[in-house]
């Protein structure tokens, strides 16, 4: 049986909130209490350094954590002494606890959340990890990593208008609070909208919620900037398996995000930008690239694209089996596992890529970029930062001819360094690789021609003027040189690895 949502009572949460802040119970508050080892653990959802840590400790934020992160039953006299000023009627009346025996028991989850110079709290339904049960159909999310991945990887400027596509408990809509004169947030689930309506009443924003399938409440509406962390998981439909509101939005294979993607181009505003996350299938012999580049093809729109992470279909049923709750050696699981590989293979399916999408639509009138890229591995923290400049530097490339690149100064970029590969014994270098620290941290085989250019590449010189000395010193054309490095410099442009 579900429990009860949380109620809105702007009175009753101004005293949580003051509350809250005065246990510290809040991002740094709970890393104190928790220790990094205790902390690190239950941010991989392992909950028993957490329970032993905060057993013995008589701090109010110990006993929140108890309560509202770790789903334990906290004695009514600790719950009082951490929430004094909106007391235990209060918290009972936001149908945020019911008692047990001589304790109280959260009905939801609700942890502080920090980004940037912001400090929020969320709330949302219990996790597995309370329950000790495998989620329910109707399950609203808290925060999770696909969550955190969208949010790194949002460009925050100012707007005027936001849109938050599958709002779920407002993660994204509370980051976009900080840069949007306006906040419109839809999710079809109503108890998704009860949980973001709680969450914008508790952080003191406001947002104009909407209840509807995806675009549909915003037809005809343009908007700034658009995020969608969307219900973007491959589910089968033969009704073998349990679906989840979370992550099934109800369509076959990929066709959610295809459809989100397609849909996107025209609620975008001049200069708009969409940031999402999603799943896409790739068929046998296929390339990931042409089916992502046909769901933007002839929008109008920019488009970047990063493919962070490729899973076989058993890989992809062991994650997503896991994430909602069920575990091997279940009958469940079992079904749910051999679901999925009869899926997939009824559409060949070799495996499922998962990236990162932004769109963006030009302000003025011009030939839209497509940019697919595969950066599997580690990247810095600031993503957001690295997709607005990546964005602004292909905008500016689009309107460059090769000649103006190769007559720009361009300088390396200051986490830029060179690796060059010797052979023992040799002054030579066998093959150079530039480098970028941050951003994607992509690391690029150069050529002769690049490679001799990223070497002076402060500003003294241009493309051009670099590539003619070298080629004369290899005794080589010119032209041939230029030509066959100019893909490069444009590359290492488009990524932020030359600036000017
Ligand atoms: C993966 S959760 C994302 C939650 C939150 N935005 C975040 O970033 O963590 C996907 C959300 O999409 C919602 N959803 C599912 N089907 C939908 C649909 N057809 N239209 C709109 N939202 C839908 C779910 O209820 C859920 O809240």
């Amino acid at each position: 049986m579900r429990t009860q949502l949380p109620v809105v009572d702007a009175d009753l949460l101004a005293l949580l909130r003051a509350d809250l802040v005065a246990a510290r119970y809040t991002v740094p508050g709970v890393a104190e209490v928790l220790g990094p080892m205790a902390g690190a653990a239950l941010a991989r959802e392992h909950p028993l350094a957490a329970e032993q840590v905060t057993a013995t400790s008589t701090d109010p934020c110990a006993a929140l954590i108890r309560l509202f992160a770790l789903g334990a039953p906290v004695d009514l006299r600790d719950v009082q002494a951490a929430l004094p000023s909106v007391g235990i009627d209060g918290v009972a009346a936001l149908c945020l606890v019911r008692q047990e025996g001589d304790g109280l028991v959260a009905t939801c989850d609700l942890r502080p959340y920090a980004a940037d110079d912001s400090a929020w709290w969320v709330a949302s339904d219990r996790s597995e990890l309370a329950t000790g049960a495998p989620l329910t159909p109707d399950h609203v999310l808290g925060i999770g990593g696909a969550s955190t991945t969208l949010a790194t990887w949002t460009p925050r400027t100012r707007v005027r208008r936001a849109l938050d596509v599958g709002t779920g408990s407002g993660v994204q809509a509370l980051h976009l609070s900080q840069d949007a004169d306006e906040v419109v947030v839809t999710d079809l689930s109503e108890r998704a909208l009860a949980y973001a309506a709680f969450n914008a009443a508790l952080n003191g924003v406001t947002w104009d919620i909407r209840r509807g399938s995806m675009l549909e409440p915003v037809r005809g509406e343009t908007f700034d900037l658009i995020v969608s962390n969307p219900p973007f998981v491959i589910t089968p439909r033969d009704g073998s398996m349990p679906l989840f509101e979370y992550r099934d939005a109800g369509a076959a294979g990929d066709a959610v995000v295809a459809d989100l993607v397609r849909g996107l181009g025209e609620h975008l505003a001049p200069g708009g930008v969409a940031q999402l996350l999603g799943n896409w299938e790739i068929r046998r012999g296929t390339d990931w690239r042409d089916r992502v580049g046909a769901w933007v093809a002839d929008s109008g729109l920019d488009a970047l694209v990063v493919q962070r992470e490729v899973q076989d279909p058993a890989q992809y049923a062991e994650t997503w089996a896991h994430d909602s709750g069920h575990r091997p050696g279940t009958a469940e699981y079992q079904s749910m596992y051999n679901a999925w590989l009869a899926d997939f293979a009824s559409r060949d399916v070799e495996s499922v890529g998962f990236g990162i999408i932004t769109l963006h639509r030009p302000a003025e009138d011009r030939e839209p970029f497509v940019d697919l890229m595969d950066v599997r591995g580690p990247v810095g923290e600031a993503m957001g930062t690295t997709v607005a400049v990546g964005l602004a530097a292909r905008e500016r490339l689009a309107g460059m001819s090769d000649d103006d690149v190769l007559d720009e100064t361009w300088v390396a970029a200051p986490d830029v360094t060179l690796e060059h590969h010797l052979v023992p014994g040799s002054s030579e270098p066998r093959a150079v690789t530039v480098v970028q620290g941050g951003g994607l941290r992509l690391r690029v085989p150069l050529g002769t021609g690049a490679a001799a250019y990223l070497g002076v590449a402060d500003g003294s010189l241009t493309p051009r003027q670099a590539l003619v000395a070298v080629a004369s010193l290899i005794e080589e054309d010119p032209a041939e040189v230029i030509s066959a490095t100019v893909p490069t410099i444009r590359y290492l442009v488009a990524n932020g690895l030359l600036v000017s």
